[in-house]
């Protein structure tokens, strides 16, 4: 890792605090591990060979770095690095993946923020999972991500789809109630900035490259109790959380409410809780 970024803490002209950069748990996260990779090896499959070998691919968003390493297994002996703004997370994936690999190849991460990332080399693959629905305006940065493609490369990405589910209406409506619109009003709306297969399409196929686009409702059968508090916990809530901080009663009341509604919305079932999940997935692949 790079360098260490601590939560950047803004206010409004009001004196509000306005929404800060999520600070991440990678241990909660990694919960889920095995429903939140699997998309990822969905993705990758439709990833066809890249121009050259040994390999350079970039990893934006690559959180703990367990997803990352997966791309070993297709590339062994690829030079490999992950991106991330989270120093929780970095930290993570230094400790657990950085270092030369098997196959003769090496996976590193880096310090850096995806809203201004430029492709400081010629990649083979840059490659996202569920990491740029946290940048606002990520179409924006298509046309530069792919510039710093080989000819031949592949940008490959996968973001959720699930914005209009339950899990994220509930959360956006209970953090516009009276009792919480003044820490948390809009938070939860914030990381919505995602585009549909169509437009994902339109906008890929339009900057030149041969675009395989599509969407996938994987039916997560989850277990224990409460396993879809669980999972947001490791993801949509973390701007809640972070906002609400140290404060423990709060932190406690906005759960137990949250709690609430999702158990009515996602009753456990004598199998498990259904969390459906939809993702959206697309590989570019740039003229030869
Ligand atoms: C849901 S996690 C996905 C992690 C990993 N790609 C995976 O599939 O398990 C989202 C990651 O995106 C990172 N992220 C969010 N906004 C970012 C930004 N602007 N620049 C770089 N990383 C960002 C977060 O720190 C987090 O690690």
């Amino acid at each position: 890792m790079h360098s260490d970024t601590a939560p950047d803490a803004r206010h409004t002209a009001s004196g509000a605090a306005a929404p800060q950069t999520p600070t991440w748990d990678p241990g909660q996260y990694l919960r889920h591990a095995d429903h939140r990779a699997r998309p990822f090896l969905d993705l990758l499959a439709r990833v066809g060979a890249l121009p050259t070998a040994p390999a350079r691919i970039a990893d934006l968003g690559c959180g703990p770095g367990n997803v990352t390493a997966l791309l070993t297994g297709r590339w062994p002996d690829a030079r490999i690095t992950g991106y991330d703004l989270s120093p929780q997370m970095l930290r993570r994936a230094e400790e657990e993946y950085a270092g030369p690999t098997p196959g003769g190849g090496s996976l590193d991460f880096r310090h850096g923020d995806l809203a201004d990332w430029v492709p400081g080399e010629p990649y083979d693959l840059i490659v996202s999972n569920a990491a740029l629905q946290w940048v606002p305006g990520h179409p924006g940065s298509f046309a530069r991500w792919i510039d710093g493609l080989r000819p031949g490369g592949t940008f490959a990405f996968q973001v959720p789809g699930n914005f209009t589910a339950p899990s994220h209406r509930l959360l956006a409506e209970l953090c516009d109630t009276p009792r919480w619109r003044d820490r948390l009003g809009g938070l939860a709306a914030r990381h919505t900035d995602t585009l549909e297969p169509g437009e994902y399409l339109d906008r890929l196929t339009g900057l030149g490259c041969t675009a395989d686009v599509w969407e996938t409702t994987y039916h997560q059968l989850l277990q224990g109790p409460d396993p879809v508090l669980d999972w947001v916990k490791g993801t949509a809530l973390r701007p809640v959380l972070t906002t609400l901080g140290d404060d423990r009663p709060a932190v406690d009341r906005f759960l137990a409410e949250y709690r609430r509604a999702l158990r009515e919305a996602y009753p456990p079932g004598p199998r498990g809780t259904v969390f459906p999940f939809r993702r959206v997935f697309a590989v570019a692949r740039k003229e030869a």
